[in-house]
């Protein structure tokens, strides 16, 4: 059985979505979460639910590309809980406001697509890497995409973006192995998230007539049916509980990896 008392957790974008689950399944396992996302009034919902099912939570207001705010809220979080001995680095995009109606990312969806998902990653990461190594243990896990696996001709921006976690992720791990912090990456598959809902309406997303007519959420079944051997979705408890493990004790030989959460549509 995973424990996770006694540990606390920094999780971002954590309003909705994959976010909101990892930190709900890190809660059932013992573990105090910081629930943190750009979206203040999401983040404490979140955090209200946690503690609603008697969990152990606290929210905080966090855009993972303001380096500044970045070191504050780690800064104070040090101060105030002692030590973070968990982050897991979900907040992501697909592009800048209305990047679901552009065939071609612009330069803003491939600045802010980069900027959120890379640098964001990598600025929390290196905020909370000091007290990791001081006291020679922490668990990193970045939310990479199984769209790191693959290039695309409608999101490239995405997939580069995604491309570059899983590098960030085993140089990371490469750099903080010798202080026993571990650092993992995770690849969700196909999740029914409003990321998600946004992908399916992209007119070029999907070329195959016979789905013309169906909702995004029908849409939605029918891509998860026509690629995923074991036909059928993931969800953000899936991703919670791989996280749950990789953050756990029991991981602590697991380093560098970036693991498919993915019904076996990524065999790589
Ligand atoms: N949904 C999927 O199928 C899927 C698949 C693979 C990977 N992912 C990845 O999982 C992660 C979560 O995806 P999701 O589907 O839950 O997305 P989502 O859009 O449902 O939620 C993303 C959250 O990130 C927050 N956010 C956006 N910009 C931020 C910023 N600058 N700082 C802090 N928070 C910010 C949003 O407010 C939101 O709460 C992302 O990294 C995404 O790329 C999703």
């Amino acid at each position: 059985m995973i424990d996770l008392s006694n540990k606390n957790a920094l999780v971002t974008g954590a309003a909705v979505g994959i976010g909101r689950g990892v930190s709900k399944v890190l809660a059932e396992q013992g573990a105090n979460v910081v629930v943190s996302d750009i979206d203040a009034d999401g983040a404490k919902s979140t955090s209200e639910e946690i503690i609603k099912a008697g969990g152990l939570s606290q929210s905080a207001q966090l855009d993972v590309t303001n380096k500044e705010s970045v070191q504050t809220l780690i800064s104070d979080l040090s101060n105030q809980l002692g030590h973070i001995d968990i982050v897991v680095n979900n907040a992501g995009v697909v592009g800048a406001q209305g990047w679901w109606e552009r065939k071609i990312p612009n330069d803003d969806d491939w600045d802010t697509v980069l900027a959120i998902n890379l640098r964001g990653v990598v600025n929390v990461s290196l905020a909370v890497e000091e007290g990791m190594k001081a006291r020679k243990q922490g668990k990193i896990i970045n939310i990479a995409s199984i769209a790191s696996r693959q290039g695309s001709p409608s999101i490239p921006h995405y997939n580069a973006s995604k491309a570059g976690v899983v590098s960030w992720t085993q140089s990371h791990a490469l750099q903080l192995a010798p202080f026993q912090v571990n650092v993992n990456a995770i690849c969700p598959g196909l999740l029914w998230t409003p990321l998600f809902e946004h992908l399916i309406d992209r007119p070029d997303f999907l070329d195959n007539q016979s789905l013309e007519g169906l909702t995004g959420r029908e849409r939605f079944e029918k891509v998860v049916e026509f690629g995923t051997p074991m036909q059928k979705e993931q969800t953000p408890e899936d991703i919670g509980k791989l996280a749950a493990f990789l953050a756990s004790d029991d991981a602590h030989n697991i380093t560098g990896q970036a693991i498919n959460v993915d019904g076996g549509r990524r065999m790589n």
